[in-house]
C-alpha cells in the first residue's frame, strides 16, 4: 500500500491506495484559517501536524491493514505558504499563506532591487506576486524584525510536516519553484537574487527531486501514528504538481483545468519557457526535469460558494443551483460576472480587482445570476488557457478535475467557453492521490510515472463543445475582458 497526504488550506487529506491504484480509504480533517487583518491569511503549523497524526492513525485503524504493509508515503501541500522556524526548530509565528495579499509593497521592493520584471524573470522565471514566499520573508524583515532575527529555516507547509515525520530538513524542486527564490531552469536557489534581496541563503533547505527518499519515519512518530518505524518518506511535491500527476498531466499537450476554491489551468512542458510578461507561472513539475505552465484564479469555486452562502443564505445546495443555471440560455441574456472577489492573479495580477455583475436588466432573475457566475469563472479559466497557448503550447487534451467539474451544467459551459473537448477521469482524488503515486515511483513500485499513470488513470467521459455556443461565448468573452480593462483604474 501507498499513502499520500495533502496539507491543504481548508484541511488535510490522506489517501491510502493499493499499488494497483485501488483506493482503500480516504480521510480528511479540517483546521482553521485566521484573518488577523483584511487581506491576511494565516494558519498554525501545529494544527497541520496534529491533523496529520490524527488522519494517519485513523486511516490505519480503519483500513484494517498492518502498518508494515504501507511501503512508502509522500506529501503534497499548499504552495508558497511560509513556515518560519527558529534554532530549536520551533515555529516562530503563524504561517503566512499563499492567499495572503499583505505584501504588495514588498513586491514593489523586489522589482526596485532587481531592476524590473525582465531581470526577475531572468533569475526565477516568474513575477513578484503577493502570494509567493519571497515577499513574505521581506515583510517579516520589515514588520517583525525580532521574529526575522530568529529565523533558522523558512519551510513550505508539506516540507515542515515531512520534517516532523522524519527529522530531516529538505524541500524539492516543485515547491522551491513557488518561493520566487529558485532558478527553476537551473534547479537551484538563485544566489544572485538572494544577494540582491539581502536574504541569507542558509535559511533555505537543500533541494531534492520529488521522487527522492527524504527520510524515514522516526521512532517517536511511529509510536504516535502507528506507522512502521523506518518507512520511507518520499519528498513529494507542490499541490498543483501532485494534482497534475494525479490526473495524468505528465505529457506535453495535456492540460488540467481544476475548479477548486481557486481555479487552475496547468500544462506540462518538456522545455521551460517563461512568459516574459510574467502573466503565467513557470514551475518545476514533480517529474524530474519537467516543468509546467500555470494560470491561477483566486476565486473559482470560491465565487460559487459566496453566491450559495451570501446571496442564497445557504438555503439551496450546489446541485439545485446548477440546475437553475441550466434553465437559462448560454450567455445569461447579457448578464456578465467578473469573478474577482478577492482580487485576481492570472491574467491581471491585480490584488485590488473586485467582482462585478454587469448588464443587469429587468428580465434577469436568480437563475441568470447563477449561470453568469459559472460562465464568468469559465471565462477566467479561458484567460489562462489562452496565455498558455500564446506560449506556443499545442493543446491535445483538456482534463477537468475538482468540485466544480462535477456539475453537468458547468462541464458543458466549460467545454463551450474553452472551445475544447473536456475529458473527465475515473479518479478525482487530486493532489493526495498524486502524492501516493509519487511515493510509488520513489520506492520503485512503479518503474516510471508513465507506468503508474497509464495503468491507473483513465478517461471515463468526454464532453464535446456545442459549435453554436462556442461562437456565442467568444463574443461574450471579448466583452468580459473589456469590462475589466474599463474598470481597472477604479478598483484602486
Ligand atoms: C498556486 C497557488 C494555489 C495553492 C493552493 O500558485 O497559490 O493553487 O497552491 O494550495
Amino acid at each position: 500500500y501507498l499513502l499520500g497526504l495533502d496539507i491543504g488550506t481548508s484541511g488535510i487529506k490522506a489517501i491510502l491506495i493499493s499499488v494497483e491504484g485501488r483506493i482503500v480509504s480516504t480521510k480528511t480533517k479540517s483546521y482553521p484559517l485566521t484573518i488577523p487583518n483584511s487581506g491576511w491569511a494565516e494558519q498554525f503549523p501545529e494544527h497541520w501536524w496534529e491533523a496529520t497524526k490524527d488522519v494517519i492513525k485513523e486511516i490505519i485503524s480503519e483500513s484494517s491493514i498492518e502498518a508494515g504493509q504501507i511501503k512508502g508515503l509522500s506529501l503534497s501541500g499548499q504552495m508558497h505558504s511560509s513556515v518560519f522556524l527558529d534554532d530549536e526548530m520551533n515555529v516562530i509565528r503563524p504561517a503566512i499563506l499563499w492567499s495572503d495579499t499583505r505584501t504588495s509593497e514588498e513586491c514593489e521592493e523586489i522589482y526596485e532591487k532587481v531592476g524590473g520584471l525582465s531581470h526577475l524573470i531572468d533569475y526565477v522565471s516568474n513575477p513578484a506576486l503577493e502570494g509567493f514566499t519571497a515577499p513574505k520573508i521581506l515583510w517579516l524583515r520589515k514588520n517583525e524584525p525580532e521574529n526575522y532575527e530568529k529565523i533558522k529555516y523558512v519551510l513550505l507547509p508539506k516540507d515542515y510536516i515531512r520534517y516532523k515525520l522524519t527529522g530531516e530538513v529538505f524541500t524539492e524542486n516543485s515547491d522551491a519553484a513557488g518561493t520566487l527564490l529558485f532558478d527553476v531552469i537551473e534547479k537551484k536557489w538563485s544566489s544572485s537574487l538572494l544577494t540582491q534581496l539581502g536574504i541569507d541563503g542558509d535559511i533555505l533547505p537543500p533541494v531534492l527531486n520529488s521522487v527522492d527518499i527524504a527520510g524515514r519515519i522516526t521512532e517517536s512518530v511511529a509510536k504516535e501514528t502507528n506507522l512502521k518505524i523506518g518507512t520511507p518518506v518520499i519528498a513529494g511535491g507542490a499541490d498543483n504538481a501532485c494534482g497534475a500527476v494525479g490526473s495524468g498531466i505528465i505529457k506535453e499537450g495535456r492540460v488540467m483545468v481544476s475548479i477548486g476554491s481557486s481555479g487552475v489551468v496547468l500544462a506540462q512542458a518538456n522545455t521551460p519557457v517563461a512568459d516574459r510578461k510574467g502573466r503565467i507561472h513557470l514551475f518545476n513539475h514533480a517529474l524530474t526535469d519537467s516543468w509546467y505552465m500555470m494560470g491561477v484564479m483566486l476565486s473559482a469555486g470560491m465565487s460559487f460558494k459566496w453566491l450559495k452562502e451570501k446571496l442564497y443564505g445557504n438555503k439551496i445546495d450546489y446541485d439545485k443551483l446548477t440546475q437553475l443555471a441550466g434553465e437559462v440560455e448560454p450567455g445569461s441574456e447579457g448578464l456578465i460576472f467578473l469573478p474577482y472577489l478577492y482580487g485576481e492573479r492570472t491574467p491581471h495580477a491585480d490584488a485590488n480587482a473586485r467582482g462585478v455583475y454587469f448588464g443587469i436588466s429587468g428580465k434577469h432573475d436568480q437563475r441568470h445570476f447563477v449561470r453568469s457566475l459559472l460562465e464568468g469563472v469559465s471565462f477566467g479559466l479561458k484567460d489562462s488557457l489562452e496565455l498558455i497557448k500564446e506560449q506556443g503550447v499545442k493543446i491535445k487534451e483538456v482534463r477537468a478535475i475538482g468540485g466544480g467539474a462535477k456539475s453537468k451544467v458547468w462541464q458543458q459551459i466549460l467545454a463551450d467557453v474553452l472551445g475544447e473537448e473536456i475529458n473527465l477521469l475515473n479518479v478525482e482524488e487530486g493532489p493526495a492521490f498524486g502524492a501516493a503515486l509519487i511515493a510509488g515511483v520513489g520506492i520503485g513500485e512503479y518503474a516510471s510515472f508513465e507506468e503508474a499513470v497509464n495503468e491507473i488513470i483513465k478517461v471515463r467521459e468526454t464532453i464535446s463543445p456545442i459549435p453554436k455556443n462556442i461562437e456565442y461565448y467568444n463574443s461574450y468573452y471579448q466583452l468580459f475582458r473589456q469590462i475589466y480593462f474599463s474598470l481597472k483604474d477604479d478598483f484602486k
